[in-house]
């Protein structure tokens, strides 16, 4: 079922809630892919009945970023929502999540706004203000949905850290699955941002997981020294690939470290042919 009103779907919803039913939901922006059907799969076997939102959140861009150009695929998301048992596509417009007329800005908006130490990092820093806006988002949807569990995929671990700090911090009654990334066969991770690319583009970006794997490589024959790990990332990169971020923090608390252990994680983001790519790997068992 398409739902695209916040009213219709807590009135839907409320039977099977009154029934004790647990509800899962997977928010997603849409032009969905596998990653996203593994955390749907997740959902099924978790949850009696389950939401999967398809927004396109305008408040988590930036000014210069791709709000207006980002795949919108709701046909095509919707069939497979159906075909693999999802119960309700919640789908809203910009107005519906945020008002009539709406302008986004910090002046008539409330915001969740997650720590600092948590967003002027990784993606964070090149994109300010983004954490705020998933946040809020996420935390409307959660407000609406009131599910049991919640399933995000670990591709955007930053955003993983930082929603469970804010159901830990809210004491928001959800509990957060992590769900593990999905590749490609030849190591690329799926993003929806992946279409952009052309296939020379993707095989330029099988750098971000080469360089991922050989880290995790040199930590498991014993090298733990960070600044050594990260070193072993030049002898891949080339004029094709703009490295914009590789750093080893903590996985739970994204605190830098100088040794890598087993609570640590790799990140990386790269730019091919313009796009921005994101891909991590976590280092310990
Ligand atoms: O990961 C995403 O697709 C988005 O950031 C999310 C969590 C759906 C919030 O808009």
């Amino acid at each position: 079922m398409l739902i695209k009103t916040i009213n219709e779907l807590r009135e839907y919803l409320q039977p099977y809630r009154a029934d004790n039913n647990t509800i899962g939901l997977v928010p997603t922006m849409g032009a969905l892919h596998n990653g996203h059907l593994s955390l749907i799969k997740a959902a099924k076997g978790m949850c009696d009945r389950v939401v999967v939102s398809v927004f396109v959140n305008p408040i988590q861009f930036g000014p210069k970023e791709d709000y207006n150009k980002y795949p919108r695929t709701l046909d095509a998301d919707y069939d497979l929502c159906t075909k693999n048992g999802v119960d309700v596509v919640f789908s809203p417009t910009p107005e519906e999540m945020y008002g009539k007329g709406f302008i986004l800005s910090n002046d008539n908006l409330t915001y969740v706004c997650p720590p600092f130490n948590y967003t002027d990092k990784l993606c964070g820093k090149s994109r300010v203000g983004h954490f705020d806006g998933v946040c809020t988002v996420v935390n409307k949807l959660f407000n609406i949905v009131q599910p049991n569990f919640a399933f995000f995929g670990e591709k955007d671990a930053q955003q993983l850290i930082i929603i469970k700090k804010m159901v830990k911090d809210l004491n928001i009654p959800v509990e957060i699955i992590p769900c593990p990334i999905v590749r490609e066969a030849s190591g690329l991770a799926l993003s929806s941002r992946n279409k952009y690319l052309s296939e020379e583009g993707k095989k330029q970006a099988l750098v971000l997981s080469k360089i991922l794997n050989n880290i995790k490589s040199c930590y498991d024959k014993g090298i733990k020294d960070v600044n050594l790990l990260k070193e072993t990332a030049f002898s891949f990169l080339n004029d094709n690939v703009e490295l914009e971020y590789l750093e080893i923090f903590n996985s739970e608390t994204l605190e830098p470290q100088e040794v890598a252990d087993s609570s640590s994680r790799a990140f990386i983001a790269c730019r091919v042919e313009g796009v921005r790519l994101i891909d991590n790997i976590k280092l310990g068992a």
